[in-house]
């Protein structure tokens, strides 16, 4: 059993502290958000994530933003944002003041673990130096989160992590930290470098993958054929190929944001990543090509934007959660008002953003939808009840049934489809 500090309680640090305190661990947790910490001591979860709601138990995890309570721990885990800047350039502040926090109440012999996403080095070259301002001695690494926030099958738990130190015991010491909370392969890598890599070579492995079927999605669109056929297709072949989806755009703070830090750092060292720009480029198409799929079917009845109704469902960057960071709604709405439609935003997850209360109310209000996030709500909603009431349907997650949409009389554009 560890005493076992975990800082920044998002997305990634609140499901690892319940995991840490289902483990046996005596866990605290700091954040700078009052409001966040509130909850978390009275049991309520902060954020509408499933895994969180079911794990987080009062009194397990005593949250506080007094960072002196870390020198009780052995284990510090930092779990801080990590953003890009409107320069698309990265935003290592969050981490260096949440380090700098640490370094204040280091005490001899902690291990401290990075899990933000960051570019190969940061470990080394941003927070040792700071942590070694403490001149106490250290153990340092880097295991970075692989959560998929809402994916039932793969969760916290039972995802293999890759672990790197900046020396051999604290690769050691972390991996030992992480074979006694996660049931799946803790691989060792040998540096903090190499985990940093792994990880942002996993995410922008994702990002070049989603930009290339994108791509393909918009030019089998104009030669009439259904992409979602073709993957299905090449996806019987049992080896060498990896499905993967187009769609409105790429959201989260993970795989619209990461490619940016490596872009960046590589720039730094005289390497040019053409590839990941271009891929970050095309996925930043998808919001605009998905509005003009609209305004394509909307001109073949002589009719524009303006003054079109128009029902944005979903806000959140990917279904059944509520993060709306980098999400494609945000510029979808953007391009729709600037064309000056009149929007309406219906998002079950996140209701307090949300125009309409309810479904139904988004339906009276709209003549046209957008779905932009592949909520439960929205891939099962009741397609009879816009029959007769909406024309066109702009599937931008390709998940509805477009024959019945179609058999209702309802004209469908599907991204590729
Ligand atoms: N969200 C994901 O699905 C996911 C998956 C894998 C990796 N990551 C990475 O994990 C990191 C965290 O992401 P997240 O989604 O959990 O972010 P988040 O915004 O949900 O949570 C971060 C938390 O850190 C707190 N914080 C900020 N500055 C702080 C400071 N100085 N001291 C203490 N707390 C501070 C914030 O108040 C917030 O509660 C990022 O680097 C991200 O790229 C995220």
């Amino acid at each position: 059993m560890y005493k076992v500090a975990i800082i920044g309680l998002g997305y990634v640090g609140l499901p690892l502290a319940c995991l840490c305190a289902k483990k046996g661990h005596k866990v605290i947790g700091l954040d700078i958000d009052k409001n966040k910490i509130d909850k978390i001591n009275i049991g309520v979860s902060p954020l509408d994530d499933e895994y969180i709601k079911k794990n987080l138990k009062k009194g397990a995890i005593v949250a506080t933003d007094d960072f002196s309570k870390i020198k009780a721990a052995e284990i510090i885990v930092i779990c801080v944002p990590t953003p890009v800047n409107k320069e698309h350039l990265p935003d290592l502040s969050f981490v260096e003041k949440s380090v700098e926090s640490v370094s204040k109440n280091l005490e001899k012999g902690q291990l401290v673990v990075l899990e933000s996403t960051v570019y190969p080095g940061t470990t080394e070259e941003i927070i040792k130096p700071i942590l070694e301002k403490s001149g106490k001695a250290f153990y340092l690494a880097h295991c970075p989160e692989r959560i998929d926030p809402g994916n039932k099958k793969w969760t916290i738990e039972n995802i293999p992590r890759v672990v790197g130190g900046t020396n051999h015991e604290s690769t050691e010491k972390a991996a030992e930290f992480y074979r006694t909370i996660i049931s799946a392969d803790i691989i060792e890598v040998k540096s903090s470098k190499e985990a940093e890599a792994t990880k942002i070579m996993e995410n922008t492995f994702r990002d070049v993958n989603i930009a290339f079927i994108n791509e393909m999605a918009k030019s089998f669109d104009r030669a009439g054929i259904d992409i979602i056929d073709v993957i299905k297709g090449a996806s019987s072949k049992p080896f060498a190929f990896m499905p993967h989806y187009p769609g409105v755009g790429v959201g989260g703070h993970c795989i619209s944001v990461d490619p940016h830090y490596l872009i960046a750092k590589a720039r730094g060292y005289g390497f040019e990543h053409e590839f990941l720009k271009l891929a970050r480029k095309i996925n930043d198409s998808m919001p605009e090509y998905t509005v003009e799929l609209l305004e394509k079917e909307l001109k073949k009845s002589g009719k524009d934007l303006a003054g079109a109704k128009v029902g944005v469902l979903g806000l959140a960057y990917k279904g059944n959660i509520d993060d709306i960071r980098e999400s494609p709604a945000v510029e979808v709405i953007k391009i729709l008002k600037e064309k000056k439609a009149n929007v309406v935003v219906y998002d079950p997850h996140i209701p307090i953003k949300s125009d309409a209360k309810t479904l139904s109310e988004l339906v009276d209000k709209s003549d046209y939808l957008i779905l932009v996030t592949a909520h439960d709500e929205f891939r099962n909603m009741d397609l009879e009840k816009l029959k007769g009431k909406i024309k066109i349907i702009i599937d931008g997650r390709n998940c509805l049934d477009k024959n019945k949409v179609i058999a209702l009389g309802i004209k469908y554009k599907g991204i590729g489809r």
